[in-house]
């Protein structure tokens, strides 16, 4: 693998456009999708995965598991395969696993590597050098792994040796992460004995229910008044399956709201997953007014889904609550956009992880909607955004983060001037068909 470069920007810009109208697909779920690989490369045998997310975070992880000792193919219909190496049984790779852009595969396969006597360096570009590694370093510390090399406080490049045989632990995680909980779990899957995790806030539970599925023996109660307590027996006999990938809501996210700020808009998005611990953003915005309906809900790949129809609406500011702030955490900087645009206020709280995501996204926000006129405050780790008509005209620095090259990218399409992005070539790592379908929607970008 070739370590990222990315020195050359690509900017592009929004400009008012007429009712989005029309029916979308948006692709696989990012989150489900780096799991379905990883679950294939420690069941022995084919899984086979429809619907993965061909962005370029997860075929960093579709990389790393070859690497690994998995075979990896896509087939002509779209459909991919896994014959993985097997729990316990993973190849010594030869080369760095460079995840490019990617937090959650690497942070889930360093869980991975730490169970195994493997040593493995890891790298990505300059956002994920820059991205906290020690929240995930200190507990496969603690299960037996060791961190041979790291630069500056755990960040990457780092280098992990793996154990042969992980402790048990039972570990609260001080924040709610699913990237933690994955990777204590993906680790705990090799120890001879029992994992737990405490978390005070549920974070998505992806993992745990794709381990099932796989047939690993895993518990999930609850904890206090919002945690989960999760039990993981080590060792099990993990069966390959086939996994159907359902629609990232966090992508979805994106034509929502931009039908929701674009008069007479309307816009069916199909097979949206509505996993409970994913839809605040949905719950944020009817409470702000939205005409969001859902039908045809139904089950694909073991998690609900639902058809999402959104109409234009005159959205109102809300309080968001920083309990919700788990089941939307990706979906702020478009919750900020659709902000921009309601009658009055709405101050987001409890946004502290936001700071430590492929950018300091309260940052990129706050700077983000000040180029283009709309007035908000950081106040703590609170953010506070004044409504009404947006009078766009800025640039905006993305800082090599997709989702705040995605938002005002959907904020220009209603603005009163047309809004530039510096740069949109990291929308490919998570939606890399982002502006063909907007277009076929109605969208306007140059
Ligand atoms: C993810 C967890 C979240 C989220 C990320 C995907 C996952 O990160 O922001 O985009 O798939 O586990 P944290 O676990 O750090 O909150």
């Amino acid at each position: 693998m070739h370590l990222s470069d990315h020195n050359s920007h690509a900017p592009l810009s929004a400009s008012a456009c007429g009712p989005l109208k029309g029916r979308i697909r948006p692709p696989g779920d990012k989150s489900v999708s780096h799991r379905s690989l990883i679950l294939g490369l420690l069941a022995v045998g084919e899984t086979k995965i429809t619907g993965l997310l061909e962005g370029e975070d997860v075929l960093r992880t579709a990389d790393a598991c070859r690497h690994l000792g998995a075979k990896v193919v896509r087939h002509a219909d779209g459909g991919w395969s896994v014959w993985g190496a097997g729990l316990g049984s993973l190849m010594q790779p030869s080369e760095t696993l460079d995840f490019g852009n990617a937090g959650t595969g690497s942070r889930l396969m360093m869980g991975v590597v730490a169970g195994h006597p493997i040593v493995v360096r890891f790298d990505g570009d300059a956002s994920l050098r820059k991205r906290p590694m020690k929240r995930i370093l200190d507990p496969l510390l603690l299960q037996g792994a060791q961190v041979l090399e790291q630069a500056h406080d755990g960040r990457l490049p780092l280098v992990i040796q793996g154990s042969s045989e992980p402790l048990p632990v039972e570990y609260k995680t001080p924040v709610a992460s699913a990237q933690i909980k994955s990777a204590v779990l993906f680790c705990g899957l090799n120890s001879p004995g029992q994992t737990t995790v405490i978390e005070v806030e549920a974070s998505r539970d992806h993992t745990e229910k794709m381990l099932a599925y796989f047939g690993a023996t895993i518990k999930s109660e609850p904890f206090g008044p919002h945690g989960r307590k999760i039990t993981l027996q080590g060792r099990p006999e993990l069966s390959p399956r086939v996994v159907n990938v359902p629609v990232d809501p966090s992508s979805a996210a994106f034509p929502l709201v931009a039908a929701l700020i674009i008069p007479g808009s309307r816009v069916v998005i199909e097979g949206v997953m509505t996993n409970p611990l994913r839809s605040g953003l949905v719950t944020t915005l009817l409470e702000m007014g939205a005409d969001i309906k859902l039908e045809n809900q139904r089950e694909e790949g073991g998690e609900e889904v639902a058809d999402i129809i959104a109409s234009y609406s005159q959205l109102r500011g809300v309080e968001v609550p920083p309990e919700r702030a788990p089941s939307m955490i990706d979906e702020y900087p478009i919750l900020a956009v659709a902000a921009s645009f309601a009658k009055g206020a709405t101050l987001m709280r409890g946004l502290s992880e936001l700071r430590v995501k492929e950018s300091d996204r309260l940052a990129a926000v706050a700077e983000g909607l000040r180029v283009n006129g709309v007035v908000n405050e950081i106040i703590g780790d609170d953010l506070k955004v004044e409504g009404g008509a947006v009078v766009g005209g800025g640039v905006v620095e993305t800082h090599l983060d997709h989702r705040i090259a995605m938002s005002f990218l959907i904020m220009g399409l209603a603005a009163q001037k047309k809004i530039t992005v510096d740069d949109e070539t990291m929308i490919k790592t998570s939606f890399p068909q982002f502006q063909s379908l907007m277009q076929e929607l109605g969208a306007h970008f140059s």
